[in-house]
């Protein structure tokens, strides 16, 4: 992986702010771990099973017929780990050093190997690649544009691009979110919540504000540990689309799932929810009425 000098801005002082987000992006990848009482889709496989299962194995059998995989954003290397058991030789990316030695213990024995890059910047060697894989990784990245770009330069002609990433939910559907987790019984007890009160911002603001404040040297808007977080959230859908020939694209898992782990009800009342509701939000949202959470998109780079 060559890695090019950070993008610049021109302005100093912009130039090191952008560093110390990245610099603090970089950190709490590296340092995340489950929290027990703010429970993620992905912390109990029975939920997530129900919540993005069959979009995780479509994933898988899209991508495992390739011979050669780049995984962007790999994190500890599961995906990466699963689709080298099935014969693929991946190379994962991600800008966390200790994720990527992480990755590298849990990959011990397989054929993927990983290599610490920032998407922002990083170049791959030219038509090395049949496919390209982001599993919910490019919301978090500024320069989406250049990751795109390099994406495409590393896959073959005609080879495809599979993106399965958080598009998160539209300014209305997030109030409602934050009024029924204040309200309702969470695994976080009130007065925890109570002192949430103040990433309400973050929470709330669009692609458009977050890039604006990074944009600024500003801070508002700005998850305090993870400035980065859906900073391309939005676009992701049209700039795949103009970047590559989309071959398949749709969206899965409502936005109220998220709460479903957080709530303070038996395991067996929650995987009950979901269950209940699942068929109905499959229905609601293949006719259009509503969105998922998540996009899976595959797209195909054109032969010349
Ligand atoms: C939500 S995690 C997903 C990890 C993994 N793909 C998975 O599905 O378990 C997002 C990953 O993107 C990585 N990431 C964030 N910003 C990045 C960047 N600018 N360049 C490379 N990786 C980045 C993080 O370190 C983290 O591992």
């Amino acid at each position: 992986v060559a890695q090019p000098p950070p993008m610049s801005s021109g302005d100093p002082s912009l130039e090191d702010h952008y560093q110390e987000l990245l610099a603090r992006e970089t950190r709490h990848w590296g340092d995340e771990r489950p929290d027990p009482q703010y429970p993620q889709l992905w912390d109990d496989p029975r939920v997530f099973e129900l919540a993005v299962g069959d979009a995780y194995r479509h994933l898988l059998d899209r991508v495992a017929g390739h011979a050669r995989v780049l995984e962007l954003g790999c994190g500890d290397g599961d995906l990466a780990v699963e689709l080298a058991a099935r014969g693929a030789r991946v190379t994962g990316v991600d800008i966390s050093p200790e994720r990527i030695l992480r990755a590298r213990v849990h990959a011990a024995g397989s054929s993927a190997s990983f290599e610490i890059a920032d998407l922002n910047t990083a170049e791959f060697a030219p038509e090395s690649f049949e496919c390209v894989v982001a599993h919910s990784a490019l919301h978090h990245v500024y320069n989406l544009d250049h990751a795109l770009a390099a994406a495409r330069r590393a896959l073959v002609p005609g080879g495809t691009i599979v993106v399965n990433d958080f598009i998160g939910a539209g300014w209305f559907e997030k109030v409602a979110y934050a009024l029924g987790y204040a309200v309702l019984p969470t695994l976080q007890p009130y007065r925890t919540k109570w002192s949430l009160r103040r990433r309400l911002g973050p929470f709330l603001a669009s692609e458009r504000q977050k890039r604006l404040a990074v944009d600024r040297g500003g801070s508002d808007g700005l998850h305090a540990h993870s400035p980065f977080e859906g900073i391309s959230q939005y676009s992701i859908v049209e700039k795949v689309a103009a970047c590559f020939e989309v071959t398949e694209r749709f969206t899965y898992c409502p936005y109220w799932y998220h709460m479903v782990p957080k709530l303070r009800v038996s395991p067996a009342f929650r995987h009950a929810l979901l269950a209940g509701f699942r068929g109905m939000d499959a229905r609601l949202n293949r006719g259009g009425i509503t969105r998922g959470s998540y996009v899976f998109i595959e797209a195909r780079k054109p032969s010349p």
